[in-house]
């Protein structure tokens, strides 16, 4: 018999343990041993969860209890969850953890600690897709050239509601949040910071990238409004939150921001909490990858995964897919060398001479215009919407700083890359 600790017995851990209940004739039989949850750590011990399980408030109870092989650390945040994996870890128990913050940031100092000790992620990426195993096992004879998705399902789940009905931003959030899909301070989710600790995740399993989230460019879905949905609408796009690895010769690009698609990829109609993903092999062309990418019971099917997993060998694999270093590593691109095309919306005092002005500018920071709208939003004020052709990073946000100090633009344009 192989038994679990749970640390954070919230959504996804009530419903691990619930699952290896309700399911634990195919659980037990695929993993050849019977596998059971003998305790969970929680911080309010006074709330009924619903489980027979044995419930704590101190985390000492699982780390040094002698009978259990594997912790399962769901209980999210950097600092404490660190020391608290460390010391399973040291303690020789096996490690599952959803915590995508976490690897973010520690992901190879957890690797170097954990060795031969098994430790697994599967669900702190897109939720129930097993994207990780597809990416560490499945295409591990690959040069991976790209992976480009959708990887926050509270996100991709609010552009829906207001691209297909006109849903207010507050409105859409508040349901992400009753629905249980947002993380615990979901500026996490709406700020593209969850995607990017995903994405890093990722570019490490394809790359062998070290880089945390503070090196990367990470931008969220705040600034979307109904102009742009109209602007997109209207030019075959749609909006959705991409992060985005792409390996140009010996440089990894990594991103995650707003971007117009067109509407005819395969991505352009994944909605809702969904989380679609696309990896392009060297060798396999391109794979997508489609599911729930958060919520309980779906989170909770890729932890068990590992669970099962780790009962059945016991051994880890090399935790980020490299047993060594590749000879020629892969560098990360700056921010400012990236390449994209541009959409942007310039609200403008509508007065003679200020469309030159603006134009000229573009010209000065050797920015191409591809497509142009002007739409009022007052009698005496207008939307200026704004396609680009393909430049640089740096040229762009020069423009931008550049327009937003001119006196009758009226406040900072609002940009989204056009993918
Ligand atoms: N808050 C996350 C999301 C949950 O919305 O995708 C899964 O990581």
């Amino acid at each position: 018999m192989i038994k679990i600790g749970i640390i954070g017995v919230g959504t996804v851990g009530t419903s691990v343990a619930q699952i290896l209940r309700d399911n634990a004739d195919v659980i037990s039989a695929r993993a050849g041993v019977n596998i059971v949850v003998k305790s969970g750590v929680v911080k309010d011990l006074n709330r009924d969860r619903g489980l027979d399980i044995k419930l704590t408030d101190n985390v000492d109870e699982i780390l040094e209890d002698d009978e259990i092989d594997i912790v399962v650390e769901l209980m999210g945040g950097v600092d404490e969850a660190f020391e608290i994996v460390k010391r399973a870890l040291r303690n020789g128990k096996a490690v599952v953890t959803a915590n995508k913050a976490l690897l973010a940031y520690h992901r190879y100092e957890l690797q170097e600690i954990a060795q031969d000790i098994a430790f697994e992620y599967e669900a702190s990426v897109a939720g129930g897709i097993p994207i990780i195993n597809a990416l560490r096992d499945g295409l591990s004879a690959n040069h991976i050239e790209s992976i480009s998705g959708i990887m926050n399902g509270t996100s991709n789940y609010m552009l829906t509601e207001m691209i297909q009905n006109g849903m207010s931003y507050a409105d859409a959030l508040k349901n992400a949040q009753d629905l249980g899909y947002a993380e615990a301070d979901p500026t996490f989710d709406v700020g593209g910071y969850d995607a990017a600790h995903k994405l890093l995740i990722l570019a490490s399993i394809a790359y062998g990238i070290d880089a945390k989230p503070e090196d990367i460019l990470i931008e969220g879905i705040e600034n979307v409004s109904k102009d742009d949905v109209e602007f997109a609408n209207e030019f075959g796009y749609v909006i959705k939150l991409l992060g985005i690895a792409k390996k140009d010769a010996d440089m990894v690009e990594l991103r995650v921001h707003a971007s117009m698609i067109n509407k005819d990829e395969m991505i352009a109609k994944i909605d809702g909490v969904m989380n679609g993903i696309s990896v392009v092999g060297d060798k396999v062309g391109e794979t997508l990858y489609y599911g729930p990418g958060a919520g309980g019971d779906a989170t909770a099917s890729a932890v068990i995964a590992n669970i099962i997993d780790i009962a059945r060998s016991g051994k880890s694999r090399p935790m980020l897919g490299f047993d060594r270093p590749m000879e020629a590593g892969l560098k990360l691109k700056s921010i400012e060398d990236i390449e994209s095309k541009y959409y942007l919306r310039i609200n403008v005092s509508d007065k003679k001479g200020v469309l030159a002005k603006v134009t000229k500018m573009f010209e000065d920071s050797n920015i191409s215009v591809e497509t142009m709208l002007q739409r009022p939003t007052s009698s005496d004020s207008a939307n200026l919407l704004i396609s680009t052709h393909t430049a640089y990073e740096r040229d762009i946000q020069n423009l931008i700083n550049s327009l937003e100090s001119l006196e009758f633009v009226n406040f900072k344009p609002v940009m989204i890359r056009i993918v």
